[in-house]
């Protein structure tokens, strides 16, 4: 009896879940990143992998000290539902903050606040997107934007970099490639500054021809300036967005790297025409952002934490750039290629084209070092001998052991 009971049980419990799905939900896949720290997951292990920020660039005191002084009723509205656009006085604050970025006449009514710029792009994606439709992206490109566009089975087509950001012949010449079949390009995806995973920064002139381009053949640009405070001589080229007379230029940048990721904050600069679409459909994801973090995000502007914080990371991640740098020129073979960075937390290598960088991980892990594989930051799965190292997360001693590890490692393959 007791046993028939406990059949009956098993029984109920396998479920196809695959046969309960909805389509193209298949499309979803694992990051490369994510997957290569799950290998480094309780590991004593030096990790190149994933984008953390140093936890030395979190302003610990500053934040407490907020949350102490806060007023009760602030406190108590940070407790409550807010509005889905976000904290008005944060948004008011915003429109100022990224006047350091060129962008002026703006104001909160052209802000949203998203939970990470990473929401923003989700849903820009689903606003803009129909199956089939035709986007370009730089290859490489940031892994969770393109998962997000995957999602929405459009056509990639890619655009290289060269040293001063998308090769803009090559982006013409799709463009025109695109438009004789007929078909036309939705959006171009671009991360101008110092770009995540290639480390580059797209020239001024670049830059203008880019909106160009997109202004001549009606294109919408959705402009990722993550690491458009993280320049290191602060002085990143102004956005694509200041130079935006006809709102076609959808502008996102993120709290994470120059606060806290944790906090979950992103935002969106656009025309009040776009502004409005996000809202509707954030109403459908997560009705607002988190009330709570935006409070104590809108004190730290209001304080100068952010002002005063900025700075101090530039500084922080220039070093580790330079250590990482030199004991890549140390360590790595002569034929290696990569990015040296001006700003952001990575850089990018181009190994030997016979050597395969996901196998070259798995013997990497078992001498104690983490990177992610590049393959996974191109549209099409190309790449295969490129990887991507971050500095921003291990100290300067790990830098310089991990690096004479995946140097000798890399040699071993080549000979
Ligand atoms: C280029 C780029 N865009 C967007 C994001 C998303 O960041 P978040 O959602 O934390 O704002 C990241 C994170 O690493 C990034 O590198």
């Amino acid at each position: 009896m007791e046993r028939n009971k406990r059949v009956k049980r098993e029984e109920k419990r396998e479920l196809d879940l695959d046969s309960f799905l909805a389509n193209g939900i298949e499309k979803m896949r694992a990051s490369d990143v994510r997957d290569a720290l799950k290998l480094v997951e309780g590991k004593k292990i030096i990790s190149f992998a994933g984008g953390l920020p140093d936890p030395e660039t979190f302003p610990h005191k500053e934040v407490k000290d907020i949350i102490r002084t806060l007023e009760h009723s602030d406190l108590s509205s940070s407790f409550q539902y807010g509005a889905t656009l976000g904290v008005i006085e944060l948004r008011k604050e915003l429109s100022k903050l990224v006047s350091k970025r060129g962008i002026v006449n703006v104001d909160e009514t052209n802000v949203l606040v998203s939970a990470g710029s990473q929401e923003a792009i989700y849903i820009l994606c689903f606003l803009l997107l129909n199956p089939g439709d035709d986007i370009i992206v730089e290859t490489p490109t940031y892994v969770a934007a393109l998962n997000a566009m995957r999602l929405r089975e459009p056509i990639f087509h890619g655009i290289p970099l060269r040293e001063d950001g998308m090769d803009m012949k090559e982006l013409e010449k799709t463009i025109k490639e695109v438009e004789a079949k007929g078909r036309r390009i939705k959006f171009i995806y671009t991360i101008p500054s110092s770009q995540n995973p290639g480390g580059i920064t797209m020239s001024m002139q670049n830059r203008k021809r880019l909106l160009e381009l997109a202004e001549e053949h009606n294109i919408l640009i959705i402009e990722d300036d993550a690491y458009g405070f993280l320049a290191f001589d602060g002085n990143a080229p102004d956005a694509i967005k200041s130079l935006d007379k006809t709102g076609r230029v959808i502008y996102t940048s993120t709290f994470s790297k120059i606060l806290a990721p944790g906090f979950r904050l992103g935002w969106v600069i656009a025309s009040n025409e776009v502004i409005s679409k996000m809202e509707l459909m954030k109403q459908s994801v997560d009705l607002h952002s988190s009330t709570f973090t935006q409070r104590i995000a809108l004190e730290t502007l209001r304080r100068g934490v952010i002002e005063r914080n900025m700075p101090r990371v530039r500084k922080l991640y220039k070093e580790k750039r330079d250590v990482m740098i030199k004991s890549i020129e140390e360590w790595f073979p002569k034929d290696v290629k990569y990015s040296i960075p001006d700003g952001g937390m990575f850089i990018f290598v181009w190994l030997k084209p016979e050597i395969n960088a996901r196998d070259l991980l798995k013997s990497a892990v078992e001498r104690g070092v983490a990177f992610v594989p590049g393959s996974g930051f191109y549209h099409d799965d190309s790449g295969k001998n490129t990887m991507r190292l971050n500095f921003s997360k291990p100290s300067v001693e790990e830098i310089k052991k991990g690096i004479k590890i995946l140097g000798l490692l890399i040699k071993e393959k080549t000979n």
